[in-house]
């Protein structure tokens, strides 16, 4: 895997998570990650207080003792750099010979089937609250399913605000090239090893820290993104949308995306948008730049109520519901 800006290659933590989500998959290891209100609530039945198995561990983020699993996957969890210890509360049962013995792992492993086969992502563990979090989940299984039946050819495809990576990886056998941007260093970091897991030729794809398109070299033919499209006070970078109702980054994807690309060639926004006495508050923004900057644009409505927990919130009081939108534009 190279990278557009700065060394080329994993260091010896990615590394070691390739070969932590290998020994995974090698043993059949499969999860699919659920929303985080299915987490809490799966996690918080009495069998989810303690992890056995490497799905109740990998997937569902539950802490258990490194003396239950198999020393060499310890040791690949040690060399990767994901044990995170657990307080044992003072009752010392934890302590194996006076050693720390309680864990969570403090990545994901979650599991993928597109049309070019099984993919393995690693992600930020459960539960995502600190800010610079790597998102996969929900958003991200419709995103690529979407992009399966989109996008069928390009010759340098840019994937912003990539996270994982799953969008431009699952695209990567119909591109030339993949360019993987984001502005969360971490998220580039997993995106590279998840690229590995893929197996995607580094001739082929690349790594760029950017905000948007700004770090991005000309020409691409085909932009894809699934933006944060929340409104969240934690600021938390892959949910944080910015402005009043969280649409400004897609926004911002559009008019930059329409601007940045060869004419002719296409932008695939998924996205969601609050929806307001009936009015699809990012459609109505975004009107305009389309009629200026696009030559043929659809909507589609691929889920018409998400997150609608979020409406309780004061920046959701004028809010019916947020309903996720895939937009298909043609550069001018
Ligand atoms: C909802 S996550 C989606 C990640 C991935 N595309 C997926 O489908 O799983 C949004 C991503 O956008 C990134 N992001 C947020 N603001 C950005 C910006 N200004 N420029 C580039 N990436 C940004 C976040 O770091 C995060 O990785």
């Amino acid at each position: 895997v190279s990278d557009g800006s700065e060394s080329g290659s994993l260091d010896s933590r990615q590394w070691a998570l390739v070969r932590l989500g290998q020994y995974l998959r090698s043993r059949g290891y499969r999860f699919v990650t659920p929303t985080p209100e299915t987490h809490r609530r799966v996690n918080g039945r009495p069998e989810g207080a303690v992890g056995t198995t490497a799905r109740d561990i990998f997937g569902w983020s539950r802490p258990f003792r490194a003396s239950q699993l198999p020393p060499e996957l310890i040791a690949l969890c040690q060399q990767a750099d994901v044990l995170s210890p657990v307080a044992d509360h003072g009752d010392h049962d934890g302590d194996q010979d006076g050693k720390h013995d309680r864990f969570t792992s403090k990545v994901r492993f979650s599991t993928l089937t597109a049309f070019a086969g099984d993919y393995l992502f690693v992600h930020s563990a459960y539960p995502t609250a600190g800010a610079d979090s790597v998102f996969f989940g929900p958003d991200s299984y419709r995103f690529a399913s979407f992009l399966a039946r989109t996008v069928w050819k390009a010759r340098r495809l840019v994937d912003v605000g990539c996270g994982t990576g799953v969008g431009g990886l699952v695209l990567a056998s119909r591109a030339d090239q993949v360019v993987l941007g984001d502005i969360n260093p971490g998220a580039l970091a997993f995106a590279a090893v998840n690229a590995a897991l893929a197996g995607v030729s580094p001739s082929t794809v690349s790594l760029q820290s950017s905000d948007l398109l700004k770090q991005v070299e000309d020409p691409f033919d085909v932009v894809i993104a699934n933006p944060p499209y929340l409104v969240d006070a934690a600021r938390r970078l892959y949910r944080d949308g910015g402005g009043g109702l969280g649409i400004d980054l897609a926004a911002r994807i559009v008019s930059e995306s329409l601007a940045g690309l060869s004419p002719g060639g296409q932008l695939v926004l998924y996205t969601g948008t609050p929806v307001i006495e009936g009015e699809y508050v990012l459609q109505s923004r975004v009107q305009s730049t389309l009629a200026e900057r696009a030559t043929t644009w659809t909507w589609e409505e691929l889920d018409p109520d998400v997150f609608g927990e979020e409406l309780s919130q004061p920046a959701y009081s004028q809010v019916e519901r947020v309903a996720v939108m895939a937009l298909i534009a043609t550069a001018a």
